[in-house]
C-alpha cells in the first residue's frame, strides 16, 4: 500500500509541483492508504535483503597431523613417523613417466596423474617421477649414500634420515623434466615445468614442501622438485593465506635440526 501512495505522490510532484502536494506527503507519510488515491500502479514487493554468507573458517583439526597414515601428517626433523618404519597400505603404481619406481599412496597418485596431464596441456612440458614412495629400507640406502658422498652435516640439509622422510608416507614425490634437465637441482625451479608446478601444484593438492629461504623452518635446502600431497582443501587454504610451510600453518616449532 505504501508503494501506491508513493507513486501517487511522485505523480503529483511531476504534474503539479512539490508545493502543491506537500500536505498529502505529510498526511500519508505514515503509510496509511490514501482514501482518494486512484493510482493503479502495481505494488512491487519489497526485496528481502540477502544476507552475506560468512565463509566457514578453515578447520585445522579436520585431520591428524601426527598419525602416520593421515593426509596431513607433518613429518620433519622433530616429528619422526610413528612407528619409525611405518609403511602405508594404499600404495599403487602411478601410470606416468618415471626415472625410478613410480609408487605412491592412491589419492596422491591420482592427483599426480591429473597434474602432469594438465601441465603438459598448459604448455609446461612433460614431467616424470624422479622418486616417489621410499620405504624405510630404501631411505636407509638413500641417506647413507648421501652421507658417504657429502658428509653427515651436508647430507642432513638435503636428505632425511630413515623414519623422518615424507617419501616414506607415499605422499611425496620428486618431479623432473622429460627429457631430464636440472634433475634434483635448484635450477629445476626455473624450468617451465618447475615454474608451472610452483604456481599450480596447489590446485591438485600438492605443496612445494621445501621453499627457498625457509631452511630454518623446514630443516632442508630449497627443493623445487619435492612436492607433498596434502589434498586440495589444505593446499588451497595455504595458497590463499600465503603460508608456505606446514610448520607455520599448523603453528608447529621450526625444525632446523634433529633433537639428537
Ligand atoms: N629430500 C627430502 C628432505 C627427503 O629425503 O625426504
Ligand atoms: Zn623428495
Amino acid at each position: 500500500m505504501g508503494r501506491v501512495i508513493s507513486a501517487g505522490v511522485i505523480a503529483a510532484v511531476v504534474l503539479g509541483g512539490l508545493s502543491a502536494c506537500a500536505p498529502q506527503r505529510s498526511k500519508y507519510a505514515d503509510n496509511t492508504a490514501s482514501p482518494t488515491s486512484t493510482s493503479s500502479v502495481t505494488p512491487t514487493p519489497t526485496p528481502t535483503p540477502t544476507p552475506t554468507p560468512t565463509p566457514a573458517a578453515f578447520n585445522k583439526s579436520q585431520y591428524s597431523i601426527t598419525n602416520a597414515s593421515s593426509l596431513w601428517v607433518v613429518v620433519n626433523k622433530l616429528r619422526p613417523l610413528n612407528p619409525i618404519n611405518y609403511s602405508p597400505t594404499d600404495i599403487v603404481t602411478v601410470p606416468v613417466a618415471h626415472d625410478n619406481p613410480a609408487q605412491m599412496a592412491k589419492p596422491a597418485a591420482d592427483a599426480l596423474v591429473q597434474m602432469f596431464a594438465t601441465g603438459a596441456a598448459d604448455g609446461a612440458g612433460q614431467m616424470q617421477i624422479q622418486s616417489s614412495w621410499r620405504p624405510y629400507p630404501t631411505q636407509v640406502s638413500v641417506y647413507n649414500g648421501w652421507v658417504a658422498s657429502l658428509g653427515k652435516a651436508q647430507a642432513d640439509r638435503q636428505s632425511a634420515r630413515p623414519g623422518y622422510s615424507e617419501h616414506q608416507t607415499g605422499l611425496a614425490v620428486d618431479i623432473s623434466t622429460l627429457p631430464l634437465k636440472c634433475s634434483l637441482a635448484a635450477c629445476f625451479g626455473t624450468t617451465p615445468q618447475g615454474v608451472w608446478l610452483a604456481a599450480n601444484a596447489y590446485r591438485f593438492g600438492f605443496i612445494l614442501r621445501y621453499p627457498q629461504g625457509l631452511e630454518n623452518i623446514t630443516g632442508y635446502e630449497y627443493e623445487p622438485w619435492h612436492f607433498r600431497y596434502v589434498g586440495v582443501a589444505l593446499a588451497t587454504e595455504m595458497h590463499k593465506e600465503g603460508v608456505q610451510t606446514l610448520e607455520q600453518f599448523f603453528g608447529l616449532p621450526a625444525a632446523p635440526n634433529y633433537a639428537n
